[in-house]
C-alpha cells in the first residue's frame, strides 16, 4: 500500500511516498528556514504564501524521487493540526484536490501523531520495532508532551509543558545568547565548544506531576547574560542545553519506570538533539527508539506512516476534511 503523504504545518513544505507505513520511496522537504531567519522567527502569513509556491514542486518531486505514478498510489494522508491554520489550509486543499481527481481516499493525520510514527519508518534492520505499552516524550516547537500510547491510536496525556515547549525554549535561548535562528541546532552547535559546568541554571522538576516548565530557565540565563555573568556563548549555550536535556531525562525516566512501559519513543524536532538521545538512551533501563535526525524534525513520511495505520484501522475522512490548529493529542 504506496501513501503520499503531505505535512504543511509549520515553515516545512514536505511530500513523501511510504509503501506500508514503513517502507520510505521518497522523503522530499522545502524549508522555509532562510526566509523566515531574518525575522528571527517564524511569520505566518509568509509561510502560507511560501507553501503556496512550494506545495507543486514539492509534490511532483516526492512522486518523481519515488518513481510512482498517481495510479500507484493506494491513499493520501495529510497534516489537519496541530499548526498554523494558513499553513495547514495548503497541504490540506492540496491533498484533497488529489483525492477528488484521483478518487483516492484520504485521511487527516494529527501532526504529534505522526511525529510518533516517525519511529516506524525504516526497515528491521535498523533494530526494535515499536512494542506497545510505549511512554511517548513529544519534544517539538509547540509541545513537550509525555504520552502513555496503549495501541495504535490510544494515547493517554501524562504530562506537558506549563508554559514553554522545549524546543520554543532553545530557541528563545538562543535569541538571549544572541546564536541565530532556529535555536536549537545553534545551541547544539554552540554547546559542543562550552563548559555546561560554567555557570548553573534551575532545573523545575514540578515534583509529583508529569508536566514540565521552561520559563524559568530561560529568565535565568537572561539574568545572567544581563549582569556579564555568562563568559562565552558556547558556556551559556552548553549550561542551558545540559539544563533542559537533565529535567526531560530525569522525568521521563521515572515515569517509564513507575509504569512499566516495553520501550520509550523520544520524538519531534529537539530529539534531533544528541545531547537528549545519548542521555536518554544511557539513562533509561528501558530500551529507547529514536528516528535518524532527519525524521524527528517536520516531514512527510511520519504523516504517510501514521496515515497507514488509520487507514488500517477504517479511519478515512470525506472531502468535508478541516484544519484543526488547535488539535490535541490523548
Ligand atoms: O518538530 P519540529 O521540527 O517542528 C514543530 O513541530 O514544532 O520542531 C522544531 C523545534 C524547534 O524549536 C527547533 O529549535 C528544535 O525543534 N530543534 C532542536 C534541534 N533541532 C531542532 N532543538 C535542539 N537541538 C536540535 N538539534
Ligand atoms: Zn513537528
Amino acid at each position: 500500500m504506496k501513501i503520499l503523504g503531505i505535512e504543511t504545518s509549520c515553515d516545512e513544505t514536505a511530500a513523501a511516498v511510504v509503501e506500508d507505513g514503513a517502507r520510505i520511496l521518497s522523503n522530499q522537504i522545502a524549508s522555509q528556514v532562510e526566509i523566515h531567519a531574518r525575522y528571527g522567527g517564524i511569520v505566518p502569513e509568509v509561510a502560507s504564501r511560501q507553501h503556496l509556491l512550494s506545495i507543486i514542486p514539492i509534490l511532483k518531486q516526492a512522486m518523481a524521487e519515488a518513481e510512482t505514478t498517481w495510479s500507484d498510489l493506494s491513499a493520501i494522508a495529510v497534516t489537519t493540526g496541530p499548526g498554523l491554520a494558513g499553513s495547514l489550509l495548503v497541504g490540506v486543499n492540496a491533498a484533497k484536490a488529489i483525492a477528488l481527481a484521483r478518487g483516492l481516499p484520504l485521511t487527516g493525520v494529527n501532526h504529534l501523531e505522526g511525529h510518533i510514527y516517525a519511529n516506524w519508518l525504516g526497515d528491521s534492520s535498523r533494530g526494535a520495532s515499536p512494542t506497545f505499552p510505549l511512554l511517548c516524550l513529544i519534544v517539538s516547537g509547540g509541545h513537550s508532551d509525555l504520552l502513555l500510547m496503549k495501541g495504535h491510536g490510544d494515547y493517554v496525556l501524562l504530562g506537558r509543558t506549563r508554559d514553554d515547549a522545549a524546543g520554543e525554549a532553545f530557541d528563545k535561548a538562543a535569541r538571549i545568547l544572541g546564536l541565530g535562528y532556529p535555536g536549537g541546532p545553534a545551541i547544539e552547535q554552540a554547546a559542543r565548544k562550552g563548559n555546561a559546568a560554567s555557570i548553573q541554571l534551575p532545573r523545575a522538576w514540578l515534583r509529583g506531576i508529569s508536566d514540565f516548565s521552561f520559563s524559568g530557565v530561560q529568565t535565568a540565563l537572561l539574568r545572567m547574560v544581563e549582569k556579564g555573568l555568562v563568559s562565552t556563548k558556547p558556556d551559556g549555550a552548553a549550561s542551558f542545553q545540559e539544563a533542559v536535556v537533565d529535567v526531560l531525562v530525569t522525568k521521563t525516566v521515572a515515569v517509564a519506570k513507575e509504569l512499566r512501559v516495553k520501550q520509550v519513543l523520544l520524538v519531534g524536532g529537539v530529539a534531533a538533539n544528541k545531547l537528549l538521545r545519548q542521555q536518554l538512551i544511557q539513562n533509561s533501563p528501558i530500551p529507547v527508539l529514536v528516528p535518524e535526525p532527519v525524521l524527528c524534525t517536520d516531514n512527510a513520511a511520519m504523516i504517510a506512516a501514521c496515515g497507514y495505520y488509520r487507514f488500517k484501522a477504517g479511519k478515512i475522512d470525506g472531502l468535508d476534511l478541516d484544519v484543526i490548529p488547535s488539535l490535541k493529542l490523548g
